[in-house]
């Protein structure tokens, strides 16, 4: 048995208005500095205050949010009393929405505490969550995980839970717009890296294989064109769609290796998240390799890539996603991103041990063992593709 858990998903243009519609009193915007000076806020409170809801805004969240940023948010959230909480960003802010939720409705459980397996969260009695996404790729805006990091610990913190999927994700291109181009590119290849884990790790079902297969078409036939312009209004709502539906894809099914080497490598060297995945998703493909060929022929098949005979489609498909990547200026190797030998071979053990123990790895359809772990690393930092 197994679930598939979607919040209500309001997309296009002008999904944003949706806001007006929504009942309730009090309204806790949760955002950063960025986004309040690109205006977005004071449209999301325009369309609070039409539906008759007073709004307080939190604009503290950081890239990375910590524990701390959390726990000061849902101080102020016990002082207001909201009955609505609605983020207002990208992958950070919408996190850290998530987590104050959970804590808010649920001062008794820890964030540490909050895992898969817990069934009775009981959230919605106090508030409902709506988030708006500002980035095209983390999907955070329709998923269920919550990465923190305890600043004062120095370490990440992941909250899986299906109860804490927002009520509501508003997916409005024009919220989009505002996103430079590195940001698109990186963001994007986050959501293409989670199409590409969701369709082929362990735990792909049929209930994800579809949105996976749409969202890696979507991104092959826009990403490039939004980078490009980001006023292409066409290429920017389906990027966002795109990320919306490869989020609702990948964590109903589960994201896998390129994950576990991106949160490693990203962790240790500040490499945003999506530009941590998308160089490494590649290499994944070499590395898992045959036991998912069928596979990769079939993602190869819906982005309409020819695989001649006495070639493996992973070999086809890994050549159209670095094609992608260095299209859209992505690195297409460690070195690229600009980490010196050095400092790499310095953090090696780290990096490693970071891979070894992310939750993402369990669902690979192959799962490298320490020696593996170090060659796959040591050729992604040359730039060499994986031929064990
Ligand atoms: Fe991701």
């Amino acid at each position: 048995m197994w679930y598939f858990v979607v919040p209500e998903v309001v997309f296009g243009q002008d999904a944003l208005s949706h806001l007006a519609q929504l009942k309730g009193k009090s309204a806790f915007i949760v955002t950063d500095k960025n986004i309040v000076s690109l205006g977005f806020v004071d449209k999301v409170k325009e369309q609070l205050s039409q539906a008759g809801i007073q709004a307080t805004v939190f604009d503290e969240v950081e890239p990375d949010p910590s524990l701390q940023t959390v726990q000061k948010g849902v101080a102020l959230m016990n002082q207001y009393g909201p009955d609505l909480v609605v983020a207002v960003g990208g992958g950070s802010v919408m996190d850290a929405a998530k987590a104050m939720r959970v804590q808010y409705e649920r001062p008794d459980i820890k964030p540490e505490e909050i895992n898969p397996f817990i069934s009775d969260l009981g959230l919605g009695a106090k508030c409902k969550l709506v988030c708006v996404a500002t980035t095209s790729g983390t999907g955070a805006e329709a998923t269920f995980a919550v990465v923190l990091t305890d600043t004062a610990d120095q370490r990440k913190l992941s909250l899986i839970n299906r109860e804490i999927v927002p009520d509501i994700a508003i997916v409005d291109p024009e919220l989009a717009r505002a996103m430079p181009p590195q940001i698109t590119a990186d963001t994007g290849m986050d959501a293409l890296t989670h199409a590409v884990e969701g369709y082929t790790c362990t735990w792909k079902n049929d209930f994800t294989d579809g949105l996976c297969i749409k969202a890696i078409q979507l991104v092959f036939q826009y990403l490039p064109r939004v980078v490009k312009d980001g006023n292409d209004m066409e290429a920017r709502e389906k990027m966002h769609n795109a990320g919306c539906i490869a989020g609702i894809g990948f964590i109903n099914a589960l994201s896998s290796m390129a994950h576990a080497a991106g949160h490693s490598l990203g962790a240790l060297f500040h490499i945003p998240h999506g530009r941590a995945v998308g160089l490494f998703l590649p290499y994944t493909i070499e590395f898992i390799g045959e036991v998912r060929e069928e596979l990769w022929a079939e993602i190869a098949y819906a982005i309409k890539l020819e695989v001649p005979k006495g070639k493996r489609a992973a070999t086809i498909l890994t050549q159209a996603i670095r094609g992608l990547a260095h299209n859209i200026n992505q690195p297409l190797s460690i070195k690229e991103t600009g980490i010196s030998l050095n400092s790499f071979n310095k953090a090696m053990e780290k990096l490693i041990d970071n891979i070894m123990a992310d939750g993402s790895l369990i669902v690979s359809a192959r799962i490298p063992n320490v020696a593996e772990t170090e060659r796959f690393l040591g050729y992604t930092y040359e730039g060499k593709s994986i031929d064990f």
